[in-house]
Protein backbone atom coordinates (compact mmCIF):
# COMPACT_ATOMS: atom_id res chain seq x y z
CA UNK A 1 0.00 0.00 0.00
CA UNK A 2 1.41 3.85 -0.92
CA UNK A 3 1.72 5.48 2.23
CA UNK A 4 -0.34 8.25 0.84
CA UNK A 5 -3.09 5.32 0.65
CA UNK A 6 -2.68 4.06 3.99
CA UNK A 7 -2.69 7.27 5.49
CA UNK A 8 -6.13 7.91 3.84
CA UNK A 9 -7.17 4.81 5.23
CA UNK A 10 -6.35 5.50 8.45
CA UNK A 11 -8.07 8.89 8.49
CA UNK A 12 -11.36 7.25 7.39
CA UNK A 13 -10.86 4.75 9.81
CA UNK A 14 -11.04 7.17 12.60
CA UNK A 15 -14.01 9.66 11.19
CA UNK A 16 -16.05 6.25 11.20
CA UNK A 17 -14.89 5.62 14.99
CA UNK A 18 -18.02 6.94 16.37
CA UNK A 19 -19.85 3.37 14.86
CA UNK A 20 -17.03 1.18 15.17
CA UNK A 21 -19.70 -0.54 17.34
CA UNK A 22 -21.23 -1.97 14.60
CA UNK A 23 -18.83 -4.26 14.08
CA UNK A 24 -20.14 -6.08 16.90
CA UNK A 25 -23.03 -8.10 14.83
CA UNK A 26 -20.29 -10.10 13.15
CA UNK A 27 -20.47 -13.96 13.89
CA UNK A 28 -19.02 -15.32 17.77
CA UNK A 29 -18.91 -12.20 18.90
CA UNK A 30 -22.26 -12.38 20.53
CA UNK A 31 -21.42 -15.29 22.21
CA UNK A 32 -22.63 -15.24 25.84
CA UNK A 33 -21.48 -11.94 27.67
CA UNK A 34 -21.34 -13.05 30.86
CA UNK A 35 -17.75 -12.67 30.91
CA UNK A 36 -16.00 -9.50 31.41
CA UNK A 37 -13.25 -10.44 29.92
CA UNK A 38 -15.10 -10.47 26.64
CA UNK A 39 -15.51 -6.28 26.80
CA UNK A 40 -11.54 -5.91 26.08
CA UNK A 41 -11.38 -8.67 23.35
CA UNK A 42 -13.54 -6.76 21.55
CA UNK A 43 -11.76 -4.76 19.49
CA UNK A 44 -14.49 -2.54 17.83
CA UNK A 45 -15.08 -0.88 21.49
CA UNK A 46 -13.42 2.77 22.24
CA UNK A 47 -11.66 2.53 25.54
CA UNK A 48 -14.51 4.21 27.20
CA UNK A 49 -17.28 1.76 25.82
CA UNK A 50 -15.38 -1.12 27.15
CA UNK A 51 -15.23 0.11 30.54
CA UNK A 52 -19.27 0.67 29.47
CA UNK A 53 -19.23 -3.16 28.60
CA UNK A 54 -17.29 -3.84 31.68
CA UNK A 55 -19.82 -2.24 34.14
CA UNK A 56 -22.84 -3.46 32.37
CA UNK A 57 -21.94 -6.55 30.41
CA UNK A 58 -26.02 -7.75 30.87
CA UNK A 59 -26.35 -4.59 28.04
CA UNK A 60 -24.41 -5.88 25.87
CA UNK A 61 -26.58 -8.60 23.96
CA UNK A 62 -29.19 -6.05 23.63
CA UNK A 63 -26.15 -4.18 21.97
CA UNK A 64 -25.54 -6.77 19.79
CA UNK A 65 -29.31 -7.15 19.01
CA UNK A 66 -29.14 -3.47 17.96
CA UNK A 67 -26.38 -3.89 15.45
CA UNK A 68 -28.65 -6.17 13.80
CA UNK A 69 -31.23 -4.35 13.89
CA UNK A 70 -29.23 -1.22 12.74
CA UNK A 71 -28.01 -2.99 9.61
CA UNK A 72 -31.36 -4.85 8.52
CA UNK A 73 -33.62 -1.40 9.25
CA UNK A 74 -31.35 0.85 7.39
CA UNK A 75 -31.26 -1.90 4.23
CA UNK A 76 -34.55 -2.48 4.07
CA UNK A 77 -35.26 1.61 4.08
CA UNK A 78 -32.89 2.41 1.57
CA UNK A 79 -33.60 -0.72 -0.75
CA UNK A 80 -35.26 1.47 -3.72
CA UNK A 81 -33.02 4.13 -3.33
CA UNK A 82 -29.65 4.04 -5.45
CA UNK A 83 -27.45 4.19 -2.53
CA UNK A 84 -28.58 0.97 -0.50
CA UNK A 85 -26.80 0.71 2.46
CA UNK A 86 -24.98 -2.48 1.72
CA UNK A 87 -21.82 -1.35 2.50
CA UNK A 88 -22.79 -0.93 6.12
CA UNK A 89 -21.99 -4.86 6.23
CA UNK A 90 -18.42 -4.43 5.74
CA UNK A 91 -18.46 -2.48 9.50
CA UNK A 92 -16.09 -1.93 10.81
CA UNK A 93 -14.40 -1.66 7.86
CA UNK A 94 -16.22 1.71 6.03
CA UNK A 95 -15.86 3.15 2.66
CA UNK A 96 -15.81 6.37 2.11
CA UNK A 97 -19.84 7.07 1.94
CA UNK A 98 -19.85 6.10 5.33
CA UNK A 99 -16.74 7.00 6.53
CA UNK A 100 -17.21 10.84 5.66
CA UNK A 101 -19.59 13.34 7.14
CA UNK A 102 -21.70 12.70 4.17
CA UNK A 103 -26.01 12.66 4.28
CA UNK A 104 -25.48 8.80 3.94
CA UNK A 105 -23.25 8.56 7.48
CA UNK A 106 -25.72 11.05 9.47
CA UNK A 107 -28.56 8.88 8.63
CA UNK A 108 -26.34 5.37 9.98
CA UNK A 109 -25.65 7.16 12.76
CA UNK A 110 -28.82 8.54 13.71
CA UNK A 111 -30.41 5.16 13.28
CA UNK A 112 -27.80 2.90 15.09
CA UNK A 113 -28.44 5.83 18.23
CA UNK A 114 -32.17 5.14 17.81
CA UNK A 115 -31.91 1.61 17.44
CA UNK A 116 -29.78 0.92 20.58
CA UNK A 117 -32.49 3.24 22.51
CA UNK A 118 -35.47 1.51 21.39
CA UNK A 119 -33.53 -1.93 21.97
CA UNK A 120 -32.80 -1.32 25.18
CA UNK A 121 -35.97 0.37 26.15
CA UNK A 122 -37.95 -2.92 24.62
CA UNK A 123 -35.04 -5.36 26.95
CA UNK A 124 -35.85 -3.32 29.97
CA UNK A 125 -39.29 -3.67 29.65
CA UNK A 126 -39.61 -7.75 28.22
CA UNK A 127 -37.49 -8.24 31.43
CA UNK A 128 -34.35 -9.44 30.26
CA UNK A 129 -31.79 -6.98 32.16
CA UNK A 130 -31.24 -6.87 35.84
CA UNK A 131 -30.86 -2.75 35.79
CA UNK A 132 -33.68 -2.27 34.57
CA UNK A 133 -37.57 -2.98 34.20
CA UNK A 134 -40.94 -1.15 32.57
CA UNK A 135 -41.02 2.19 32.65
CA UNK A 136 -42.71 4.12 35.89
CA UNK A 137 -46.35 5.29 35.41
CA UNK A 138 -46.00 8.29 33.27
CA UNK A 139 -46.67 11.54 35.16
CA UNK A 140 -49.97 12.88 33.11
CA UNK A 141 -52.73 11.99 35.02
CA UNK A 142 -54.93 9.17 34.19
CA UNK A 143 -58.67 9.79 33.48
CA UNK A 144 -61.58 8.10 34.32
CA UNK A 145 -61.49 6.03 31.73
CA UNK A 146 -58.36 4.02 32.20
CA UNK A 147 -55.77 3.46 35.01
CA UNK A 148 -51.79 3.75 33.92
CA UNK A 149 -51.14 -0.40 34.37
CA UNK A 150 -49.04 -2.74 32.57
CA UNK A 151 -45.71 -2.54 31.55
CA UNK A 152 -44.17 0.80 29.09
CA UNK A 153 -41.22 0.19 27.59
CA UNK A 154 -38.22 2.30 29.26
CA UNK A 155 -37.60 5.06 27.04
CA UNK A 156 -35.66 6.76 29.47
CA UNK A 157 -33.32 4.41 30.40
CA UNK A 158 -33.14 3.43 26.74
CA UNK A 159 -32.13 6.97 25.67
CA UNK A 160 -29.61 7.27 29.09
CA UNK A 161 -27.52 4.24 27.89
CA UNK A 162 -27.58 4.57 24.42
CA UNK A 163 -26.31 8.40 24.11
CA UNK A 164 -23.75 6.83 26.78
CA UNK A 165 -22.66 4.10 24.60
CA UNK A 166 -22.77 5.97 21.25
CA UNK A 167 -22.06 9.23 22.34
CA UNK A 168 -18.28 8.70 24.31
CA UNK A 169 -16.28 7.76 21.19
CA UNK A 170 -17.30 11.32 20.11
CA UNK A 171 -15.48 13.15 23.27
CA UNK A 172 -12.48 11.70 21.79
CA UNK A 173 -10.15 13.19 20.07
CA UNK A 174 -9.10 10.12 17.79
CA UNK A 175 -12.59 9.94 15.96
CA UNK A 176 -12.22 12.77 14.03
CA UNK A 177 -12.19 16.46 13.71
CA UNK A 178 -14.03 18.68 15.93
CA UNK A 179 -16.16 19.49 12.89
CA UNK A 180 -17.06 15.70 12.43
CA UNK A 181 -17.77 14.59 16.10
CA UNK A 182 -19.80 18.00 16.36
CA UNK A 183 -21.81 16.44 13.40
CA UNK A 184 -22.19 13.01 14.48
CA UNK A 185 -22.84 14.43 17.91
CA UNK A 186 -26.16 16.04 16.52
CA UNK A 187 -26.98 13.12 14.64
CA UNK A 188 -27.36 11.02 17.36
CA UNK A 189 -28.96 12.84 19.08
CA UNK A 190 -31.83 13.65 16.33
CA UNK A 191 -32.15 10.03 16.58
CA UNK A 192 -32.84 9.53 19.89
CA UNK A 193 -35.25 12.62 19.63
CA UNK A 194 -37.08 10.55 16.95
CA UNK A 195 -37.13 7.57 19.60
CA UNK A 196 -38.31 9.90 22.36
CA UNK A 197 -41.27 11.55 20.15
CA UNK A 198 -42.83 8.32 18.58
CA UNK A 199 -43.96 7.07 22.30
CA UNK A 200 -47.82 6.13 21.85
CA UNK A 201 -50.45 4.95 24.30
CA UNK A 202 -51.80 1.45 23.94
CA UNK A 203 -54.69 0.06 25.87
CA UNK A 204 -56.03 -3.10 27.16
CA UNK A 205 -59.73 -3.54 28.13
CA UNK A 206 -60.87 -5.78 31.05
CA UNK A 207 -64.09 -6.58 32.22
CA UNK A 208 -66.91 -9.07 31.73
CA UNK A 209 -66.68 -10.40 27.57
CA UNK A 210 -64.93 -7.38 26.81
CA UNK A 211 -67.14 -4.70 27.85
CA UNK A 212 -64.23 -2.70 28.51
CA UNK A 213 -65.18 -1.64 31.94
CA UNK A 214 -62.14 -1.73 33.19
CA UNK A 215 -58.89 -0.09 30.79
CA UNK A 216 -55.21 0.19 31.59
CA UNK A 217 -53.14 1.38 29.28
CA UNK A 218 -48.84 1.98 29.17
CA UNK A 219 -46.77 3.59 26.44
CA UNK A 220 -45.32 1.65 24.14
CA UNK A 221 -42.36 2.94 21.53
CA UNK A 222 -43.49 2.47 17.84
CA UNK A 223 -41.64 -0.07 15.33
CA UNK A 224 -38.45 0.67 13.71
CA UNK A 225 -39.58 0.49 10.53
CA UNK A 226 -42.02 3.87 11.43
CA UNK A 227 -38.96 5.23 13.16
CA UNK A 228 -36.75 4.85 10.45
CA UNK A 229 -38.98 5.81 8.04
CA UNK A 230 -38.94 9.00 9.46
CA UNK A 231 -35.08 9.21 9.68
CA UNK A 232 -35.24 8.53 5.86
CA UNK A 233 -37.26 11.74 5.54
CA UNK A 234 -35.21 13.27 7.60
CA UNK A 235 -32.21 12.30 5.28
CA UNK A 236 -33.82 13.56 2.44
CA UNK A 237 -34.25 16.98 3.77
CA UNK A 238 -30.75 17.14 5.85
CA UNK A 239 -28.75 20.36 6.02
CA UNK A 240 -25.50 20.73 4.71
CA UNK A 241 -23.78 22.48 7.86
CA UNK A 242 -20.25 24.04 8.09
CA UNK A 243 -18.28 24.77 11.19
CA UNK A 244 -18.18 28.27 12.95
CA UNK A 245 -16.34 29.59 15.84
CA UNK A 246 -18.75 31.37 18.17
CA UNK A 247 -16.64 33.20 21.28
CA UNK A 248 -15.17 30.50 22.60
CA UNK A 249 -16.61 27.37 21.23
CA UNK A 250 -17.03 26.09 17.82
CA UNK A 251 -20.91 25.19 16.86
CA UNK A 252 -22.40 24.32 13.00
CA UNK A 253 -24.22 26.65 11.21
CA UNK A 254 -25.95 25.68 7.91
CA UNK A 255 -23.94 26.32 4.79
CA UNK A 256 -26.39 28.52 2.85
CA UNK A 257 -28.07 30.27 5.55
CA UNK A 258 -25.64 31.06 8.36
CA UNK A 259 -27.75 33.14 10.19
CA UNK A 260 -29.99 30.21 11.60
CA UNK A 261 -29.28 27.87 14.05
CA UNK A 262 -28.84 24.15 13.11
CA UNK A 263 -32.74 22.93 14.25
CA UNK A 264 -32.82 19.74 16.73
CA UNK A 265 -34.71 17.85 14.31
CA UNK A 266 -32.61 18.06 10.94
CA UNK A 267 -29.97 15.98 10.66
CA UNK A 268 -27.01 17.65 9.14
CA UNK A 269 -24.02 16.71 6.84
CA UNK A 270 -20.52 17.92 6.20
CA UNK A 271 -19.42 16.60 2.65
CA UNK A 272 -21.49 16.61 -0.85
CA UNK A 273 -22.10 12.87 -1.73
CA UNK A 274 -21.97 11.67 -5.31
CA UNK A 275 -25.11 10.63 -7.10
CA UNK A 276 -23.86 6.87 -6.46
CA UNK A 277 -25.01 5.90 -10.20
CA UNK A 278 -21.54 4.67 -11.05
CA UNK A 279 -19.21 2.63 -9.46
CA UNK A 280 -16.29 4.53 -8.21
CA UNK A 281 -14.27 3.56 -5.07
CA UNK A 282 -13.34 6.70 -3.57
CA UNK A 283 -16.18 7.96 -3.38
CA UNK A 284 -17.45 4.76 -1.66
CA UNK A 285 -19.90 4.87 -4.47
CA UNK A 286 -20.94 1.29 -6.00
CA UNK A 287 -23.13 2.40 -9.47
CA UNK A 288 -26.05 1.10 -10.09
CA UNK A 289 -25.44 -1.17 -12.94
CA UNK A 290 -27.35 -4.81 -12.09
CA UNK A 291 -29.76 -2.97 -9.52
CA UNK A 292 -33.23 -3.88 -9.39
CA UNK A 293 -35.71 -1.12 -10.74
CA UNK A 294 -39.36 -0.73 -10.54
CA UNK A 295 -40.68 -0.02 -14.67
CA UNK A 296 -44.47 1.22 -13.57
CA UNK A 297 -43.27 3.38 -10.11
CA UNK A 298 -42.20 6.97 -10.26
CA UNK A 299 -40.21 7.75 -7.28
CA UNK A 300 -36.68 6.31 -6.00
CA UNK A 301 -36.88 2.88 -7.42
CA UNK A 302 -38.64 3.94 -10.68
CA UNK A 303 -36.01 2.48 -13.51
CA UNK A 304 -35.37 5.86 -14.60
CA UNK A 305 -34.03 7.47 -11.21
CA UNK A 306 -32.16 4.30 -10.62
CA UNK A 307 -30.86 3.62 -13.94
CA UNK A 308 -29.50 7.44 -14.18
CA UNK A 309 -31.01 7.40 -17.56
CA UNK A 310 -28.60 4.24 -19.13
CA UNK A 311 -31.92 2.33 -19.55
CA UNK A 312 -32.34 -0.99 -18.44
CA UNK A 313 -32.63 -4.81 -19.53
CA UNK A 314 -36.02 -6.89 -19.30
CA UNK A 315 -35.23 -10.55 -18.46
CA UNK A 316 -38.36 -13.24 -17.98
CA UNK A 317 -38.43 -15.05 -14.78
CA UNK A 318 -40.75 -18.44 -14.57
CA UNK A 319 -41.56 -18.16 -10.52
CA UNK A 320 -43.05 -21.00 -8.47
CA UNK A 321 -46.38 -20.42 -6.49
CA UNK A 322 -48.38 -22.16 -4.40
CA UNK A 323 -52.04 -21.75 -5.68
CA UNK A 324 -55.96 -23.26 -5.63
CA UNK A 325 -54.89 -23.13 -2.06
CA UNK A 326 -58.11 -25.44 0.08
CA UNK A 327 -58.60 -25.97 3.30
CA UNK A 328 -59.20 -28.97 4.57
CA UNK A 329 -61.30 -29.86 8.07
CA UNK A 330 -59.64 -30.51 10.21
CA UNK A 331 -56.89 -28.65 10.52
CA UNK A 332 -55.06 -28.46 6.93
CA UNK A 333 -54.28 -26.27 3.88
CA UNK A 334 -53.23 -27.99 0.66
CA UNK A 335 -51.99 -25.71 -2.43
CA UNK A 336 -50.79 -27.14 -6.17
CA UNK A 337 -47.70 -25.01 -7.38
CA UNK A 338 -48.15 -22.98 -10.70
CA UNK A 339 -45.81 -21.08 -12.81
CA UNK A 340 -45.81 -17.93 -13.13
CA UNK A 341 -44.00 -15.61 -15.53
CA UNK A 342 -42.84 -12.23 -14.24
CA UNK A 343 -40.64 -9.77 -15.85
CA UNK A 344 -37.55 -8.39 -14.03
CA UNK A 345 -35.81 -5.00 -14.70
CA UNK A 346 -32.27 -4.51 -14.39
CA UNK A 347 -30.47 -1.31 -15.10
CA UNK A 348 -27.99 -1.43 -17.49
C1 LIG B 1 -20.92 -18.19 30.19
O1 LIG B 1 -21.98 -18.80 29.48
C2 LIG B 1 -21.60 -20.03 28.91
C3 LIG B 1 -22.77 -20.53 28.07
O2 LIG B 1 -23.99 -20.18 28.62
C4 LIG B 1 -21.21 -21.02 30.03
O3 LIG B 1 -20.84 -22.26 29.47
C5 LIG B 1 -20.03 -20.42 30.81
O4 LIG B 1 -19.71 -21.25 31.90
C6 LIG B 1 -20.40 -19.02 31.32
N1 LIG B 1 -19.19 -18.43 31.92
C7 LIG B 1 -19.24 -17.74 33.06
C8 LIG B 1 -17.94 -17.14 33.51
O5 LIG B 1 -20.25 -17.60 33.71
C1 LIG C 1 -27.36 -2.88 -3.13
O1 LIG C 1 -26.40 -2.35 -4.01
C2 LIG C 1 -25.30 -3.21 -4.24
C3 LIG C 1 -24.29 -2.44 -5.08
O2 LIG C 1 -24.87 -1.93 -6.25
C4 LIG C 1 -25.78 -4.49 -4.89
O3 LIG C 1 -24.69 -5.37 -5.11
C5 LIG C 1 -26.82 -5.15 -3.98
O4 LIG C 1 -27.36 -6.29 -4.61
C6 LIG C 1 -27.92 -4.17 -3.66
N1 LIG C 1 -28.81 -4.77 -2.68
C7 LIG C 1 -30.13 -4.83 -2.86
C8 LIG C 1 -30.92 -5.49 -1.77
O5 LIG C 1 -30.69 -4.40 -3.85
C1 LIG D 1 -43.58 -1.04 -8.60
O1 LIG D 1 -44.24 0.19 -8.34
C2 LIG D 1 -45.65 0.10 -8.30
C3 LIG D 1 -46.21 1.52 -8.21
O2 LIG D 1 -45.54 2.23 -7.18
C4 LIG D 1 -46.07 -0.80 -7.16
O3 LIG D 1 -47.46 -0.92 -7.11
C5 LIG D 1 -45.43 -2.19 -7.35
O4 LIG D 1 -45.72 -3.02 -6.25
C6 LIG D 1 -43.91 -2.07 -7.53
N1 LIG D 1 -43.37 -3.37 -7.89
C7 LIG D 1 -42.38 -3.95 -7.24
C8 LIG D 1 -41.90 -5.26 -7.77
O5 LIG D 1 -41.88 -3.44 -6.25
Amino acid sequence: MRPLTAAVVLLQLQLAQGIYWLGLGSPGVSERFNNTQLCRKLGVLTPDQQQLCRRNVELMESVVEAVEVTKASCQNTFRDMRWNCSSINAAPHFSPDLAKGTRESAFVFSLSAAVLSHSIARWCASGSLPSCSCAPAPAEQASADFRWGGCGDNVRYGLQMSSAFSDTPLNSRRSGTPAVRLMHLHNNAVGRQVVQDSVETKCKCHGVSGSCSVKTCWKSLLDMGQISAQLRSRYLSATRVVPRQVGSHRQLVPREMELRPVLDNELVYLVSSPDYCSYNAKQGSYGTTDRLCNKTASGSGSCGLMCCGRGYNTYTEQVEERCHCRYHWCCYVTCKKCQRTTERHVCK
